[in-house]
């Protein structure tokens, strides 16, 4: 049960490893990248707590020796202060040019560590061991690194594409339903947005996968991995169709703003709710048929997961705030909204063309349920 797929890239092709063991053999797969036998591991305390003796036990049984520095759990580590304190401390290691950074974690250590990597000595090659589903089916690929301003989410940041990924499929073992769930809704995103035939795949595989069936787990990573990878191949920079990866985006932006970026609703759970309202946006507008909103739902809801406005917890602001929220995503360009709409499960499409009216409607339909 091992995969591989590579990220194309002309003169900076990685590959994504995926399959369970591979922490134990992270020595073996590294060991080619390094110029000497040390590595300086950035992480977070929970997965540091659980999962980084394997890690430094399978880098030590290639003789390459490790450092680490595990930071606070949670998307606040994704700023300025933390960033400061692992540039400082890669320094104090005498992480050099030809050495290798590792981020191993979920999306935020992967984001902060890249970063850090981009900017350290003008840059120096990194390493991604994702351990969150999110960070393993999306995060940990295509080479957007970064953190969080005041202003926004991810608005200071660099591209750097990692030199090598491995998506330890065992430690999603570890992650609590919630976590693992909110990751499903990255999952669900691709089939929605490239591929009917996966997202059918997933309307059959996906509670066996979150029951913990390894051989569904690997293939929908795998099947995840590839498709991000053939859209960053095309679209590294998001000049285009990179764009189709915030398919649900521009609503559950708007959605974890209303909720403050709190424990009320997670990134993969506002993409989720925000697929769902893409599709209904679409079928109003007579791009797709009503029913593919509907089996959009209908999974969700199977899988247990978040699906409509009112499975947010708490109060939610009225649609005009919500729509006010969505006109501040960083997907504005010159002023006009772009919205990811679809003509059908698999068939997503990047439009400006979208009334507000229509928008606001959808919202206010979702709301009125929540009341
Ligand atoms: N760079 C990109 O292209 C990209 C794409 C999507 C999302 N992101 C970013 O990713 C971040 C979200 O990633 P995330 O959901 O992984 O968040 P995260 O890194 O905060 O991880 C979620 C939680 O799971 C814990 N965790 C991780 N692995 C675990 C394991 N194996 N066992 C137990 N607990 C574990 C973490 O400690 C954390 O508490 C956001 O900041 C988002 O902006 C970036
Ligand atoms: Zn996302």
């Amino acid at each position: 049960m091992r995969e591989t797929v590579t990220v194309d890239l002309p003169g900076r092709a990685y590959d994504v490893r995926i399959g369970p063991g591979l922490i134990a053999q992270a020595g073996a797969e590294i060991a080619p990248l390094l110029s000497r036998p040390k590595v300086a591991i950035l992480t977070d305390e929970t997965v540091a707590a659980l999962h980084l003796d394997a890690l430094t036990a399978g880098l030590a049984a290639e003789g390459i020796t490790s450092t680490s520095l595990a930071l606070p759990a949670g998307e606040a580590t994704k700023s300025w202060g933390p960033l400061e304190q692992s540039v400082s401390w890669l320094l104090d290691q005498q992480i050099e040019r030809g050495d290798v950074v590792v981020a191993f974690g979920g999306g935020v250590i992967g984001d902060l560590a890249g970063f850090a990597a981009a900017i350290l000595r003008r840059g120096v090659r990194f390493v991604q061991i994702p351990t969150s589903l999110l960070a393993q089916v999306d995060s940990s690929v295509g080479g957007k690194t970064g953190i969080n301003a005041a202003q926004g989410k991810n608005l200071i940041g660099a591209f750097h594409q990692p030199s090598l990924v491995l998506a330890d499929t065992d430690v999603l073992g570890t992650l609590t339903p919630r976590d693992f769930l909110a990751g499903y809704g990255e999952v669900v995103k691709y089939g929605l947005l490239g591929d009917a035939a996966f997202f059918a795949w997933l309307e059959a595989q996906g509670p066996a996968l979150a029951a913990g069936d390894m051989a569904a787990r690997v293939e929908a990573v795998r099947w995840s991995v590839q498709m991000k990878a053939d859209i960053v191949t095309r679209d590294e920079t998001e000049q285009g169709d990179r764009a189709l990866l915030n398919l649900g985006h521009t609503f559950g932006h708007a959605l974890e703003a209303a909720t403050g970026y709190s424990d009320r609703l997670l990134h993969g759970e506002g993409v989720a709710i925000g697929c769902a309202l893409a599709f209904e946006l679409s079928a109003r507008m007579g791009l797709c048929s009503q029913e593919d909103p509907s089996r959009v739902r209908a999974h969700l809801k199977d899988m247990g997961m978040k699906t409509d406005l009112a499975d947010i917890p708490g109060d939610l602001p009225d649609a005009d705030a919500l729509v006010q929220l969505m006109a501040q995503d960083k997907k504005v360009v010159r002023g006009t909204l772009r919205f990811i709409l679809t003509r059908g499960i698999g068939k997503a499409f990047i439009t400006s063309d979208v009334p507000g009216e229509m928008v606001r409607t959808v919202l206010q339909d979702g709301l009125r349920v929540h009341a």
